[in-house]
């Protein structure tokens, strides 16, 4: 049983070992009380991986999550490598990875637990119940196109980064997006700037194309200002929203907020499904390494506890698992347990390491 639930886990720097440590509390869980095993490899990436072998990640860890069912990340970067030559910063090594595993659809859903609602900035009626997804593409546009970097203009420097898309690089992450949204409310919208951008024409015209064999589903289009701007007036009109890798990792951190904290937030990075039907997949907290708590206990584990459910649904079709998980979480918000970053009056402060614990409290209640 164990062969074909094969983890690599990626702790990567900052606060990335902690929160990754109260997965592996969830795992040893699911191993005692649902006799689940998970075999599960563990390696550097990031600044840790830097350190290491003087590469942000090594070849042989490459390979190792091109082999495995599902790869787990925390989080990578700090100050300490501010300084080190851009190829072998700690956020290039994350990014090859998305991009040698062609995980083209991020998956980052923006939801407000009910007990969070008021430690959002925003109104607690704007927010509370939001349940959205952003569907990002993660393999191509402003990250990788080129040319990139700096040239020589008109006898001074310039320096450039491209915004490229073929066709079949949009087609893909609009029908993932079509997919989820068939699934959620059936509205999607496509976001893109097509008022000022050609990539963004192009964008608009193939999810008009995509749409036709999706009538279930409403489409509309926004530009990406607009969306930010609608994110923060009333978030609950949006179901599924699709767009490219540069809005979508500036609108994911906005919609992260509405929730209440980045500290909320999972995310899935999948590829093409294979024969099998089988995706490569990552999964990763949408918060960053946090360097300024980092190993003090301070962190909040829960959007990596929740990457961690969204990697039982649909690495390991564990469907219920990933429900009592979520379930479990929500719990213990509701139980007044809280980490610094969400931390309202009269409520109880916890550290990382306890609200693993709670998590699996809750948990073992829902087993009983
Ligand atoms: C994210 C992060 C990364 C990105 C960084 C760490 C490279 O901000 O996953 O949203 O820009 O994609
Ligand atoms: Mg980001």
């Amino acid at each position: 049983m164990a062969a074909n639930k094969k983890l690599l886990m990626l702790p990567g720097d900052g606060i990335g070992p902690e929160v990754m440590g109260e997965v592996r509390r969830v795992v040893d869980w699911m191993d005692k009380r649902r006799h689940v095993s998970f075999d599960i490899e563990e390696d550097l990436v990031g600044g840790a991986a830097y350190d290491a072998h003087k590469t942000s990640l090594a070849d042989a860890t490459l390979d190792k999550a091109m082999n495995v069912d599902a790869v787990m990340l925390g989080a990578v970067g700090g100050p300490k490598w501010d300084n080190v030559e851009r190829d072998a910063r700690p956020e290039a090594g994350l990014l090859r990875l998305r991009k040698e595993m062609d995980l083209f659809a991020n998956l980052r859903p923006a939801t407000c637990m009910p007990a969070l609602a008021d430690a959002s900035s925003l109104k607690n009626d704007v927010v509370s119940g939001l349940d959205i997804m952003i569907v990002r593409e993660l393999t191509a546009g402003t990250y990788f196109g080129q040319p990139k970097g700096m040239q020589e203009y008109e006898g001074q420097e310039r320096c450039v980064d491209t915004t490229s898309y073929t066709r079949g690089e949009i087609e893909r992450v609009v029908r993932a997006a079509f997919e989820l949204a068939q699934k959620r409310g059936k509205k999607l919208h496509s976001v893109e700037k097509a008022n000022v951008m050609e990539v963004g024409v192009f964008w608009r015209k193939i999810a008009t194309e995509v749409a036709k064999d999706y009538p279930d589903v409403t489409l509309e289009h926004m530009y990406a200002d607009n969306c930010a701007m609608q994110l923060v007036r009333w978030p609950k009109q949006f179901d599924v929203i699709v767009t490219d890798n540069l809005f979508g990792d500036v609108l994911s951190d906005c919609a992260a907020m509405c929730t209440g904290s980045l500290g909320m937030l999972p995310s899935a990075s999948l590829g093409a499904a294979d024969e099998s039907g089988r995706r490569k997949a990552l999964y990763e907290p949408v918060h960053g390494s946090a360097p300024d708590i980092a190993g003090e206990s301070k962190a909040n584990p829960l959007a990596t506890v929740l990457s961690f459910a969204m990697c039982l649904r649909y690495s390991f079709d564990m469907g219920e698992d990933a429900d009592m998980l979520e379930k479990a979480c929500a719990d213990v918000l509701d139980a007044g347990y809280r980490t610094g970053d969400i931390m309202q009056d009269g409520m109880t402060l916890v550290s990382t390491q306890e609200m693993g614990e709670k998590v699996c409290a809750q948990l073992d209640k829902q087993a009983a």
